[in-house]
């Protein structure tokens, strides 16, 4: 007997992570593949971080954390949220989760009920859809061409808009395009978004360090929309520690108390021994960021 749940039958499986398996069962079995689908930095995670981790086992950090991360981990990612990217976040505004994967989903499942419309610019990274699939809300895709180097403008935006959006998600730099939004591209977003108070803005910015063309600003540095921004970010890509699981979302309070309470139900804190390698990842040397 199976009893799946609609939930789950309605959501599709994970499309890169299944090709990912595939292209692994094809090289076990000698075939020559270029694996294009998960994005994983071909590098091992640096040997200051490895030893960070090693030494918290041994000094015991084995137990259970504060569900949001531990406080030290917290005011490093402040710190480089302020140092680098210009953003006031205080600590308690910060969740660490097992990837940005969870603090996407996380931040998601916290703010969408059923029906509510959430704006996703396509092509966009597949897991996007689904997210909100599980939430109950409704996908609204706006298709960039290659054209427009597959950017939505902001009449585009403005153009999805209805008083059902709830959210607004972004993903510069973009997987899987690649494409960078400029500050003055994101500026013109922004000033679409400051006339609809209502709707929330969810900046995923994994892919801060991964730049093959531009600069990097983050959506979350325009005032005008920087209360309801959420800034979403991790380890995974900039440490090659994708293994690791260690991302976060950086919010406004109340929903950083939300998304705390939602995953202290069914994930708790992230493990231990990775946050203490995620603490060295931002508070030692970048000299690795730059070298990657
Ligand atoms: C656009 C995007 N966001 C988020 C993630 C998830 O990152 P993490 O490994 O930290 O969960 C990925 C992973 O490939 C991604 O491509």
């Amino acid at each position: 007997m199976t009893h799946i749940s609609q939930r789950v039958q309605s959501l599709a499986v994970s499309a890169t992570l299944a090709m990912s398996q595939r292209s692994a069962e094809l090289k076990a079995r000698g075939v020559d593949v270029i694996n294009l689908s998960v994005g994983e930095p071909d590098f091992n995670t640096p040997e200051h971080i490895k030893e960070a981790a090693k030494r918290a086992i041994d000094e015991n950090y084995s137990f259970y954390t504060p569900v949001a991360g531990y406080m030290s981990l917290r005011k490093a990612i402040a710190a480089k949220l302020k140092d680098e990217n210009g953003l006031d976040y205080a600590p308690e505004q910060i969740v660490v989760s097992n990837g940005a994967k969870q603090a996407l989903c996380n931040v998601i499942l916290a703010t969408v009920n059923p029906g509510d419309e959430v704006i996703i610019p396509m092509p966009a990274w597949v897991s996007y859809v689904e997210m909100v699939k599980l939430a109950e809300g409704v996908p609204v895709p706006v298709v960039a061409t290659i054209e427009q180097d597959f950017k939505v403008t902001p009449e585009m935006l403005e153009g999805a808009i209805t008083p059902k959006t709830r959210m607004v998600m972004l993903c510069s730099p973009s997987n899987p395009t690649g494409s960078v939004y400029s500050r003055d591209e994101l500026k013109a977003l922004a000033d679409v978004l400051a006339k609809y108070p209502d709707i929330l803005v969810l900046a995923d910015e994994i892919y801060e360090h991964i730049l093959f063309t531009g600069s990097f600003t983050s959506m979350a540095s325009f005032p005008e929309i920087a209360d309801r921004t959420i800034v979403i970010n991790g380890v995974s890509k900039a440490y090659a520690m994708t293994g690791w699981r260690v991302g976060y979302c950086a919010a406004p309070l109340w929903l950083a108390k939300a998304v705390t309470k939602l995953q202290g139900q069914y994930s708790s804190n992230c493990s231990s021994i990775a946050q203490k390698a995620a603490e060295a990842a931002y508070t030692g040397s970048q000299e690795c960021v730059e070298e990657m």
